[in-house]
Protein backbone atom coordinates (compact mmCIF):
# COMPACT_ATOMS: atom_id res chain seq x y z
CA UNK A 1 0.00 0.00 0.00
CA UNK A 2 2.85 2.24 1.25
CA UNK A 3 5.10 2.61 -1.64
CA UNK A 4 3.02 3.38 -4.89
CA UNK A 5 1.71 6.24 -2.31
CA UNK A 6 5.30 7.18 -2.17
CA UNK A 7 6.50 7.46 -5.51
CA UNK A 8 3.06 9.15 -6.31
CA UNK A 9 4.05 11.78 -3.98
CA UNK A 10 7.48 12.32 -5.12
CA UNK A 11 6.56 12.62 -8.93
CA UNK A 12 4.65 15.15 -7.58
CA UNK A 13 7.26 16.83 -5.64
CA UNK A 14 9.37 17.23 -8.57
CA UNK A 15 6.51 18.28 -11.06
CA UNK A 16 5.67 21.14 -8.45
CA UNK A 17 9.11 22.17 -7.87
CA UNK A 18 9.49 22.90 -11.48
CA UNK A 19 6.59 25.49 -11.11
CA UNK A 20 6.35 27.04 -7.43
CA UNK A 21 8.97 28.55 -4.68
CA UNK A 22 11.61 26.67 -2.78
CA UNK A 23 11.86 28.13 1.08
CA UNK A 24 15.05 29.95 0.35
CA UNK A 25 16.08 29.86 4.34
CA UNK A 26 15.01 26.42 5.79
CA UNK A 27 15.05 25.98 10.23
CA UNK A 28 14.81 23.03 11.87
CA UNK A 29 14.51 22.00 15.53
CA UNK A 30 15.85 18.97 15.50
CA UNK A 31 14.39 16.60 18.10
CA UNK A 32 13.79 13.46 18.93
CA UNK A 33 17.16 12.00 19.23
CA UNK A 34 16.82 10.56 22.83
CA UNK A 35 13.20 9.02 22.25
CA UNK A 36 14.97 7.10 19.20
CA UNK A 37 17.58 5.35 20.76
CA UNK A 38 15.75 4.44 24.16
CA UNK A 39 13.05 3.02 21.81
CA UNK A 40 16.56 0.98 20.59
CA UNK A 41 17.75 0.20 23.91
CA UNK A 42 20.42 2.79 23.29
CA UNK A 43 21.87 5.40 25.74
CA UNK A 44 20.68 8.61 24.62
CA UNK A 45 24.18 10.28 22.77
CA UNK A 46 23.22 7.15 20.37
CA UNK A 47 20.67 9.12 18.90
CA UNK A 48 22.37 12.27 18.58
CA UNK A 49 25.27 10.37 17.11
CA UNK A 50 22.35 8.92 14.67
CA UNK A 51 21.89 12.30 14.42
CA UNK A 52 24.43 13.49 12.40
CA UNK A 53 24.18 11.16 9.62
CA UNK A 54 20.45 12.82 8.92
CA UNK A 55 22.07 16.51 8.85
CA UNK A 56 24.48 15.29 6.42
CA UNK A 57 21.16 13.83 4.43
CA UNK A 58 19.46 16.84 4.81
CA UNK A 59 21.89 18.89 4.09
CA UNK A 60 22.78 17.02 0.71
CA UNK A 61 19.41 17.58 0.00
CA UNK A 62 19.17 21.28 0.32
CA UNK A 63 22.06 21.65 -1.64
CA UNK A 64 20.24 19.75 -4.46
CA UNK A 65 17.20 22.12 -4.39
CA UNK A 66 19.07 25.05 -3.91
CA UNK A 67 17.88 26.03 -0.57
CA UNK A 68 19.56 29.25 0.37
CA UNK A 69 20.35 29.23 4.04
CA UNK A 70 19.49 25.67 6.18
CA UNK A 71 19.90 26.79 10.66
CA UNK A 72 19.70 23.45 12.52
CA UNK A 73 19.49 24.38 16.40
CA UNK A 74 22.29 22.15 17.53
CA UNK A 75 22.62 23.17 21.12
CA UNK A 76 20.14 25.44 23.05
CA UNK A 77 21.07 27.74 26.52
CA UNK A 78 19.05 25.77 28.12
CA UNK A 79 20.85 22.18 26.71
CA UNK A 80 23.07 23.24 29.55
CA UNK A 81 20.59 21.56 32.22
CA UNK A 82 20.89 18.12 30.97
CA UNK A 83 23.37 15.76 32.73
CA UNK A 84 26.87 17.17 31.84
CA UNK A 85 28.01 13.43 29.79
CA UNK A 86 25.04 14.73 27.50
CA UNK A 87 26.28 18.10 27.31
CA UNK A 88 29.94 17.16 26.40
CA UNK A 89 28.61 14.78 24.10
CA UNK A 90 26.47 16.96 21.69
CA UNK A 91 29.17 19.56 22.25
CA UNK A 92 31.99 17.31 20.92
CA UNK A 93 29.54 16.58 17.77
CA UNK A 94 30.19 19.50 16.06
CA UNK A 95 34.07 18.80 15.45
CA UNK A 96 32.97 14.94 14.76
CA UNK A 97 31.13 16.42 11.80
CA UNK A 98 33.30 18.92 10.28
CA UNK A 99 36.33 16.95 10.59
CA UNK A 100 34.69 14.41 8.25
CA UNK A 101 32.76 16.27 6.47
CA UNK A 102 34.19 20.05 5.74
CA UNK A 103 35.93 18.78 2.59
CA UNK A 104 32.79 17.70 1.15
CA UNK A 105 30.53 20.92 2.52
CA UNK A 106 33.60 23.29 0.59
CA UNK A 107 33.36 20.82 -2.15
CA UNK A 108 29.45 21.62 -2.40
CA UNK A 109 30.31 25.61 -2.15
CA UNK A 110 28.30 25.54 1.36
CA UNK A 111 29.44 28.49 3.73
CA UNK A 112 29.02 27.40 7.40
CA UNK A 113 27.99 30.18 10.13
CA UNK A 114 26.98 30.06 13.51
CA UNK A 115 24.46 32.03 16.06
CA UNK A 116 24.55 32.17 19.41
CA UNK A 117 26.90 32.69 22.46
CA UNK A 118 30.07 31.72 21.36
CA UNK A 119 31.98 32.65 24.31
CA UNK A 120 30.73 30.14 26.65
CA UNK A 121 31.15 26.80 24.04
CA UNK A 122 34.38 24.73 24.90
CA UNK A 123 37.42 25.80 23.14
CA UNK A 124 37.52 22.45 21.13
CA UNK A 125 33.59 23.29 19.86
CA UNK A 126 34.54 27.15 18.90
CA UNK A 127 37.71 26.25 17.20
CA UNK A 128 36.39 23.69 15.22
CA UNK A 129 33.83 26.05 13.96
CA UNK A 130 35.33 28.71 13.53
CA UNK A 131 38.03 27.05 11.54
CA UNK A 132 34.73 26.07 9.21
CA UNK A 133 33.55 29.45 9.10
CA UNK A 134 36.89 30.68 8.16
CA UNK A 135 37.49 28.11 5.37
CA UNK A 136 33.82 28.83 3.83
CA UNK A 137 33.89 32.67 3.84
CA UNK A 138 34.19 32.48 0.22
CA UNK A 139 31.70 30.34 -0.39
CA UNK A 140 28.49 31.21 -1.90
CA UNK A 141 26.06 28.30 -2.19
CA UNK A 142 24.05 26.72 0.95
CA UNK A 143 24.60 28.65 4.04
CA UNK A 144 24.81 26.22 6.96
CA UNK A 145 23.89 27.96 10.11
CA UNK A 146 24.79 26.37 13.44
CA UNK A 147 22.54 27.38 16.12
CA UNK A 148 25.06 26.77 18.93
CA UNK A 149 24.80 27.50 22.52
CA UNK A 150 21.69 29.39 20.97
CA UNK A 151 18.60 31.04 22.96
CA UNK A 152 16.23 33.63 21.33
CA UNK A 153 15.76 35.75 24.67
CA UNK A 154 19.43 35.84 25.20
CA UNK A 155 19.61 36.61 21.81
CA UNK A 156 17.13 39.24 22.13
CA UNK A 157 18.67 40.86 25.71
CA UNK A 158 22.26 40.98 23.77
CA UNK A 159 20.99 42.58 21.35
CA UNK A 160 19.33 45.28 23.80
CA UNK A 161 22.57 45.52 25.39
CA UNK A 162 24.55 46.44 22.10
CA UNK A 163 21.53 49.61 21.10
CA UNK A 164 21.77 50.91 24.37
CA UNK A 165 25.30 51.11 24.37
CA UNK A 166 25.56 52.21 20.60
CA UNK A 167 23.05 55.21 21.26
CA UNK A 168 24.79 56.21 24.47
CA UNK A 169 27.66 56.59 22.45
CA UNK A 170 25.63 58.96 20.25
CA UNK A 171 25.72 55.92 17.03
CA UNK A 172 22.54 56.32 16.23
CA UNK A 173 19.28 58.10 17.89
CA UNK A 174 16.20 55.94 19.77
CA UNK A 175 14.50 57.54 17.18
CA UNK A 176 16.29 55.81 14.80
CA UNK A 177 15.42 52.54 15.64
CA UNK A 178 13.42 50.08 13.79
CA UNK A 179 12.59 46.72 12.91
CA UNK A 180 15.08 46.75 10.66
CA UNK A 181 18.25 48.19 12.91
CA UNK A 182 17.16 45.94 15.78
CA UNK A 183 17.66 42.87 13.34
CA UNK A 184 20.94 43.81 12.37
CA UNK A 185 21.75 43.15 15.98
CA UNK A 186 21.02 39.62 16.34
CA UNK A 187 22.95 37.12 15.30
CA UNK A 188 21.00 36.38 12.06
CA UNK A 189 21.95 40.15 11.01
CA UNK A 190 22.04 40.10 7.55
CA UNK A 191 20.02 36.63 6.70
CA UNK A 192 17.20 36.68 5.25
CA UNK A 193 14.12 35.17 8.19
CA UNK A 194 13.42 31.59 7.91
CA UNK A 195 10.40 30.99 5.70
CA UNK A 196 9.85 27.44 6.63
CA UNK A 197 10.44 26.25 10.33
CA UNK A 198 10.85 22.38 10.48
CA UNK A 199 10.34 20.70 14.02
CA UNK A 200 10.33 16.68 14.32
CA UNK A 201 9.35 14.45 16.88
CA UNK A 202 6.09 15.40 17.47
CA UNK A 203 6.64 18.60 20.01
CA UNK A 204 4.85 21.07 18.87
CA UNK A 205 6.64 24.67 20.32
CA UNK A 206 9.66 26.67 19.37
CA UNK A 207 11.86 25.90 22.49
CA UNK A 208 13.23 29.66 22.31
CA UNK A 209 14.18 29.27 18.80
CA UNK A 210 14.19 32.25 16.53
CA UNK A 211 11.42 34.31 18.10
CA UNK A 212 11.75 37.68 16.27
CA UNK A 213 12.71 35.98 13.44
CA UNK A 214 10.26 33.60 12.75
CA UNK A 215 7.41 36.28 13.30
CA UNK A 216 6.00 35.34 9.60
CA UNK A 217 7.69 32.21 9.32
CA UNK A 218 5.29 29.11 8.01
CA UNK A 219 5.76 26.04 10.88
CA UNK A 220 5.81 21.97 9.94
CA UNK A 221 5.77 19.92 12.38
CA UNK A 222 6.66 16.10 12.34
CA UNK A 223 5.93 12.86 14.41
CA UNK A 224 9.01 11.35 13.40
CA UNK A 225 12.10 11.44 15.24
CA UNK A 226 15.50 13.58 13.70
CA UNK A 227 17.36 10.32 13.59
CA UNK A 228 14.65 8.83 10.83
CA UNK A 229 13.54 11.96 8.99
CA UNK A 230 14.97 11.36 5.63
CA UNK A 231 15.08 13.35 2.34
CA UNK A 232 11.14 12.31 1.59
CA UNK A 233 10.19 14.09 5.18
CA UNK A 234 12.32 16.98 3.90
CA UNK A 235 11.21 16.67 0.49
CA UNK A 236 7.13 16.89 1.93
CA UNK A 237 7.86 19.93 4.11
CA UNK A 238 9.33 21.74 0.97
CA UNK A 239 6.19 20.57 -0.91
CA UNK A 240 3.56 21.72 1.65
CA UNK A 241 5.49 25.04 1.77
CA UNK A 242 5.08 25.41 -1.90
CA UNK A 243 1.30 24.78 -1.51
CA UNK A 244 0.94 27.49 0.77
CA UNK A 245 -0.15 31.17 0.32
CA UNK A 246 1.58 33.40 2.73
CA UNK A 247 -0.09 37.05 3.31
CA UNK A 248 2.49 38.57 5.90
CA UNK A 249 -0.95 40.01 7.66
CA UNK A 250 -2.53 41.12 4.50
CA UNK A 251 -5.35 40.29 2.09
C1 LIG B 1 17.16 17.25 20.61
O1 LIG B 1 16.74 15.92 20.77
C2 LIG B 1 18.49 17.27 20.00
C3 LIG B 1 19.59 17.90 20.50
C4 LIG B 1 19.54 18.71 21.72
C5 LIG B 1 20.91 17.78 19.85
C6 LIG B 1 20.89 17.95 18.36
C7 LIG B 1 22.15 17.46 17.78
C8 LIG B 1 22.23 16.73 16.67
C9 LIG B 1 21.08 16.35 15.85
C10 LIG B 1 23.56 16.25 16.20
C11 LIG B 1 24.02 16.99 14.96
C12 LIG B 1 25.10 17.87 15.25
C13 LIG B 1 25.97 18.36 14.30
C14 LIG B 1 26.95 19.34 14.73
C15 LIG B 1 26.00 17.97 12.91
P1 LIG B 1 16.43 15.39 22.25
O2 LIG B 1 17.70 14.92 22.84
O3 LIG B 1 15.72 16.44 23.03
O4 LIG B 1 15.47 14.17 21.95
P2 LIG B 1 14.27 13.67 22.87
O5 LIG B 1 13.20 14.74 22.80
O6 LIG B 1 13.85 12.41 22.22
O7 LIG B 1 14.80 13.48 24.25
Amino acid sequence: MKLPFFSKKQAAVSDLFLNETIPEHVAIIMDGNGRWAKKRGMPRIAGHKEGISTVVKIVKTAVKWKVKVLTLYTFSTENWKRPKTEVEFILRLPKEFLSIYLPDLIASNVRIELIGDIEKLPAHTREAVEDAIERTRDNDGLLLNFALNYGSRQEILHAMKEIFLDINNDEFSLQELDEQKFSDYLYTAGMKEPDLLIRTGGEKRISNFLLWQLAYTEFWFTDVLWPDFSEKEFLYALEDFCKRKRRYGGL
